[in-house]
């Protein structure tokens, strides 16, 4: 999906070019997982992948979508936003709801949606709805861009209508995506910080083509044994747990709650260190760390699968692989791993060959780089 694309698109349905198109990407987390809901530490990059948008304002306050992903029209007023409809919808009426309830006068659109954002694959296609959705509404309502505020609204849009108690990550680099750019968050204070992409090094996507299943319920539980192992060590947020304080006091944990806890604290010392590996254009270091990462999601929270497991460790396995590990929620979808340029034709296939013959799964590899974040495109 491209400007093009989605243009031609609009113009076969409305018999005119749209007035606005907006672009909004996906994304790859590279370390610093199952933390932001910990108010502690993320370094996620927007993707080339992403959900276009192309509208034209109407005078009424009613929206009309095409979805060209779901070959399927939603219509919604927005003075009665309801529940129901095909799922995509929710994501959009989420955003529409969340924007008004914030005190936000909107407008309606007619809109064409395509997307290579493929869903449920960990890279975050629902916050790249919403954030295309609230761009949208900001254009066609005169709402001031502010990506972080917006960010928090498409949270909430998640959070409260569509029932997903997910952390910031997702729709805050969705919002402020930065080329050539990994963005460190601290997600207890929203303060972002950009790192460039170690040079000749690419970060290869790889989606073992198997989908997240029953990850809503085991995310909550992660999310109760993380606020639960908080109360325990007396602090608001696992993120204010040191490594000392934990191994001080660890003990006192029953063994789940203490190992989903480790990983939490390891977790963020990680991500702080992988920062810092990349402003330092260290790839080995990045990458180590990431192979780390990978080990406590396995053993200490407990996220991975048997399909992410075995893409990790062939991976791992190639010539110039500095690091990979699974990216996202878990539990099927994608893992990330950080290659040398130059191999990565010969990593891309070998990796394909191997995970096939081991699983019979034919996964989809594609190196990408790092994006802007959601924006208007063109006009
Ligand atoms: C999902 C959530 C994020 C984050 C990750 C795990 O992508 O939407 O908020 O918690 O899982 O790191």
């Amino acid at each position: 999906m491209d400007l093009e694309e989605v243009t031609r698109l609009f113009s076969e349905r409305f018999r005119e070019p749209p007035a606005i198109v907006i672009r909004a990407p996906g994304r790859v987390n590279l370390i610093g997982e199952h933390t932001d809901y910990n108010d502690g530490f993320v370094l996620p990059l927007a993707i080339d992948r992403a959900v276009w948008l192309a509208l034209r304002p109407r005078t009424d306050r009613t929206t009309h979508v095409w979805s060209s992903e779901f070959t399927e029209t939603v219509q919604f007023p927005l003075d009665r936003l309801e529940h129901g409809g095909p799922s995509w919808s929710e994501y959009l009426k989420g955003t529409a709801w969340a924007l008004a309830a914030a005190g936000h006068r909107l407008s309606g659109w007619d809109g064409v949606i395509g997307s290579d954002v493929p869903i449920g694959a960990g890279l975050s296609s629902s916050a790249a709805l919403e954030l295309a959705t609230a761009r949208a509404f900001a254009a066609t309502s005169q709402i001031p861009w502010d990506p972080s505020a917006m960010a928090r609204l498409a949270q909430r849009a998640e959070n409260e209508w569509v029932g997903v108690k997910c952390g910031i990550m997702d729709q805050l680099i969705s919002a402020i995506g930065r080329e050539g750019h990994a963005v460190l968050i601290d997600c207890r204070t929203l303060d972002t910080t950009a790192v460039p992409l170690p040079e000749h090094v690419d970060v290869v996507i790889l989606d073992t083509a198997t989908r997240r299943g029953l990850v809503d319920s085991a995310y909550n539980e992660r999310r109760r044994q993380c606020d639960s192992a908080a109360a325990f060590f007396g602090v608001a947020a696992l993120r204010d747990v040191t490594p000392s304080m934990f191994e001080a006091r660890a003990g006192g944990l029953d063994e789940t709650t203490a190992r989903r806890a480790r990983h939490v604290v390891t977790e963020n010392a990680r991500t702080l260190a992988a920062a810092e590996a990349m402003r330092r254009g260290d790839a080995p270091a990045l990458g180590s760390l990431m192979n780390e990462s990978h080990r406590s999601l396995h053993a200490d929270f407990e996220v991975s699968s048997a399909a992410l497991d075995t893409m990790v460790e062939i991976a791992q396995a190639q010539r110039g692989c500095h690091g990979a590990r699974m990216t996202g929620a878990g539990f099927g979808g994608c893992a990330v791993a950080l290659v040398d340029q130059g191999a990565v034709p010969v990593f891309v296939g070998r990796v394909a060959v191997e995970y096939e013959r081991r699983t019979g799964l034919v996964p989809r590899l594609y190196a990408t780089g790092a994006t802007a974040g959601a924006a208007r495109i063109g006009t």
